[in-house]
């Protein structure tokens, strides 16, 4: 191994993980009230207004083609009613991570909004297909979707040393990129991500779906949800919608494909649903 590559520790894991932007208190209160059972349209509203940048990213999507609204959408409760509850959430979650998902990462190779455009795609795609196989709720594959490469804002600076040897060593044992950058670093993006969506408390079948997302079959809390981004993510990689750097060796878990009951061509079918959508996309940071 070069010498310049670092190994990292669990507590330099757990110390960078800390040190992320903590989600911002009015951004935590949209996504606490729409988990609220008692929280009635006007309230959420309210709750949202208290936030510029999510008010403006929140009209801008129910305006946008994603929902072919015939009519201008020109106020919260509107857009709320429109939306519903889980899709506020998920605006929420987005408003938050787009800015760390949208800079340069030099040691992934990826320039600025590079990431942004992969993880989008995926999110997309995951909740298109969870339509399709009638996995509920929908909302949750678009975050697992939209988070499961975030652990690579941290693990970017790390891969610089060691991109080139992990890019080889993967082409060379022809084993996947990710196993590799495991063996390397000490731990792989896919774990990263998972401990980032354990430390801003999101469901652990989430965190799950993040850590697995390359290997599925390791999920047992909600194995479905696992296979939905795995499938999102090898498919936008293979059709080259959004970007994704640890597609070497990258092959789709046949698993998948027989828990979700759909077969290849019908996910391909789905892939002309989200290609317009990540063209125009709504969620983008401001
Ligand atoms: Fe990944």
């Amino acid at each position: 191994m070069s010498a310049l590559i670092t190994r990292l520790t669990a507590p330099e894991v757990a110390a960078a993980v800390a040190e992320l932007p903590p989600m911002p208190s009015s951004i935590q209160e949209v996504i606490s009230a729409c988990d609220d059972q008692d929280m009635t349209v006007g309230q959420l509203s309210q709750v949202v207004l208290r936030d510029q940048s999510l008010t403006a990213n929140i009209l801008k999507l129910a305006n946008s083609s994603f929902y072919g609204h015939a009519r201008r959408v020109t106020t919260v409760t509107e857009a709320v009613v429109m939306l519903g509850f889980s899709a506020i959430k998920s605006l929420a979650i987005s408003s938050h991570t787009a800015r760390l998902l949208s800079g340069s990462l030099p040691g992934y190779g990826l320039q600025q909004g590079e990431l942004w455009r992969h993880s989008i795609s995926v999110a997309f795609t995951a909740r298109r297909l969870a339509v399709e196989v009638q996995l509920a709720p929908v909302e949750e594959a678009f975050v697992a979707g939209l988070l499961l490469d975030i652990g690579k804002t941290i693990l970017s600076s790390y891969m610089e040393n060691a991109f080139e040897e992990v890019t080889r060593i993967s082409q060379e044992r022809r084993v996947p990129f990710h196993e590799v950058e495991a063996e390397l670093l000490g731990f792989d993006h896919a774990e990263l991500g998972a401990q980032i969506a354990s430390s801003w408390s999101f469901p652990p079948e989430l965190e799950e779906a993040i850590r697995f997302h390359h290997s599925p079959s390791g999920a047992t809390l909600k194995p479905t949800l696992a296979h939905c981004v795995h499938l999102a993510d090898a498919a936008c990689m293979m059709l080259g919608v959004g970007l994704g750097t640890d597609g070497l060796m990258y092959g789709i878990d046949p698993a998948s494909l027989a828990v979700l009951d759909i077969t290849p061509d019908r996910l391909m079918r789905l892939m002309d649903d989200v290609g317009p959508l990540v063209s125009n996309d709504p969620f983008g940071p401001a």
